[in-house]
């Protein structure tokens, strides 16, 4: 995990956060060992921006994937240190989607599996 947490890293350094300056990326591991990396991309009009996490599973799915395992997510303000950042809802409602109850969110310092982050989320 702590290689993801590295991917992740990598890709907060192409966040483009000049609304927040809070930079964010996210490693998402594949079952077949592929990553997908993302990170934050904010708009002028704000609620256009798309968090890391979800730009990592966009990317996936778009090539095809659908068997998830782990998802590394940094989060920090710009020229700082990084911090342990977990998802927003609206991104662990996007896992919820995708992932078993047993998908691993890493942060730094602690790994969550998505049931604990996203107890009783709703689904049709
Ligand atoms: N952000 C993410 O990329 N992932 C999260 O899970 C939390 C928030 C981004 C969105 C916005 O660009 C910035 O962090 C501040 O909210």
């Amino acid at each position: 995990m702590r290689d993801l947490l590295e991917l992740a890293k990598t890709a907060r350094e192409n966040a483009y956060a000049p609304y927040s300056n809070f930079l964010v990326g996210a490693a998402l591991l594949c079952k077949n060992g592929k990553v997908y990396t993302g990170c934050n991309v904010e708009n002028a009009a704000y609620s256009p921006t798309l968090c890391a996490e979800r730009v990592a599973f966009g990317k996936a799915i778009s090539e095809g994937e659908k068997d998830f395992v782990a998802i590394a997510v940094v989060g920090g303000k710009r020229g700082g240190e990084t911090a342990p950042c977990t998802p927003c809802g609206v991104c662990r409602q996007v896992m919820g989607e995708f992932c078993k109850p047993d998908f691993l969110i890493c942060t730094e310092g602690k790994t969550y599996s998505l049931q604990e982050l996203l107890p009783e989320g709703f689904s049709l």
